[in-house]
């Protein structure tokens, strides 16, 4: 079993006859993409960045999984009235998220919160998901968004059922997992190691980091202003964006409370963990692409990042729960930073290195339905 598991989830050959069948509906290259061993520079072998990584032992990526993920994650199969897509919500060219405040699902409902970016989820040390963390794992998560009443609507049950009438799923997860058994387990391992090999490291910020010793200097390929706002968001004491989007693949490593709000109507991650210090924490997805989402924190309330830079200037609230980054420590008040125009500006600017132009538009990551 373990040999045949082997032997099919490496980069073997489609056969031409199978490849025929796939190529009905889908556009596949009959080796697979490269999803398994990404060509991350140097400085992502760093223990601050592997610390991060949540993939398990039980669930590591193949290149064939990682296929089986991306037709799994663009089918409207696996919405009720096959409508909609994982993609519809996470797409690739904003940073696999979404531009509205709030998503529409299969059958026009809104979602409770904004879509997150599903860019460097590999990279939480907790590993657990949403901006409430309800889910423990990624292999959790992925099942979620397919039964939610307002999102897809489906039972695992149909989904599978619906899988084993195409005929392209049981060539596929033939090839994945070294039978073509359909089953919920299967297609939660194929879509979080999907989800996992969506890790950036072509942006500017990877160039110019690539040819640093470390993140604090300037980068010689970085503008005056890029290498400005880089300082700042390394280096600034009062408010260190550092340290809490942390290590260069800028992911927090806990969920945190940054004062959007005195009182948190939504609660975050209280709702599972019952503790009153965790009212109003949430976790953040990471910062790469962050310039081409639309809008910004779990409620999708902020629209610009001159916004954003400008909350943390002079709008954190004093929330009961706020988090110590943010509050000065002798009279617990939130921190003003006090930074001007053209500070914020080159914040702003050191947030646009962060964009990485080839992940959003790699084949690999797209839709493979023709
Ligand atoms: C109708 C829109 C919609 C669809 C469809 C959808 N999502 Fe999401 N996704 C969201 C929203 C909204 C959130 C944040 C929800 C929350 O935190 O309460 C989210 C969160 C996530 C997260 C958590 C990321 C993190 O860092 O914690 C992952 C992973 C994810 N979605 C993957 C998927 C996958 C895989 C599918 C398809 C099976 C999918 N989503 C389908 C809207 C959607
Ligand atoms: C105390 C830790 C902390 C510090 C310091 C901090 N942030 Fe955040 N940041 C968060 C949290 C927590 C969220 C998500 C909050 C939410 O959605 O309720 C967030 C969200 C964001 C987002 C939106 C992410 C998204 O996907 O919508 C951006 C952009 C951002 N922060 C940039 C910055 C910048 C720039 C700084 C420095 C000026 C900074 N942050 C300082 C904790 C922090």
């Amino acid at each position: 079993m373990l040999a045949s598991y082997m032997a099919c989830s490496t980069d073997a050959l489609l056969p031409s006859t199978e490849m025929e069948i796939l190529n009905k509906e889908l556009s596949l290259p009959s080796k697979p993409y490269n999803y398994a061993n990404l060509n991350t520079p140097s400085f992502f072998n760093s223990q601050f960045v592997n610390i991060q990584n949540n993939t398990t032992t039980s669930n590591p990526i193949t290149d064939w999984g990682a296929t089986l993920g991306r037709v799994i994650y663009y089918d409207k199969l696996l919405s009720a009235n096959k409508t909609i897509a994982c993609a519809s919500c996470h797409l690739q060219q904003f940073g696999f998220t979404d531009t509205a405040k709030l998503s529409t699902g299969f059958s026009g409902g809104f979602t409770g919160r904004h879509s997150m970016s599903l860019i460097n989820a590999t990279y939480y040390i907790n590993g657990r998901f949403f901006w409430d963390e309800r889910a423990a794992t990624l292999e959790e998560q992925v099942l979620k968004p397919i039964q939610d009443s307002i999102e897809m609507g489906m039972t695992l049950d149909l989904l599978v059922s619906r899988m084993k009438n195409t005929t392209y799923y049981p060539i596929l997860f033939k090839y994945a997992f070294g039978n073509s058994d359909i089953n919920a387990e299967r297609i939660s391992k194929a879509l979080a190691q999907f989800v996992r090999s969506i890790v950036s490291y072509n942006s500017k910020y990877d160039i110019g980091r690539s040819q640093a010793t470390n993140h604090i200097e300037n980068f010689s390929n970085f503008t005056a202003q890029e290498n400005m706002g880089k300082k700042i968001f390394m280096t600034q004491t009062k408010v260190n964006c550092f340290g809490c989007h942390n290590t260069d693949v800028f992911v927090m490593d806990n969920p945190r409370n940054n004062g959007l709000y005195t009182t948190n109507t939504d609660v975050g991650i209280y709702k599972h963990t019952n503790n009153p210090i965790d009212i109003g924490k949430f976790k953040a997805p990471s910062l790469k692409n962050i310039a081409l989402r639309k809008r910004f924190m779990h409620d999708g309330s902020l629209q610009s990042l001159e916004d954003v830079v400008n909350h943390y200037n002079f709008n954190i609230q004093a929330n009961p729960n706020l988090d110590p980054h943010l509050q000065d420590r002798g009279t617990n008040k939130p921190y003003v930073m006090n930074l001007s125009p053209l500070e914020v500006e080159a914040v702003v600017a050191f947030l646009h290195t962060l964009t990485d132009e080839v992940i959003v538009k790699d084949p690999k990551y797209s839709s493979p339905f023709k």
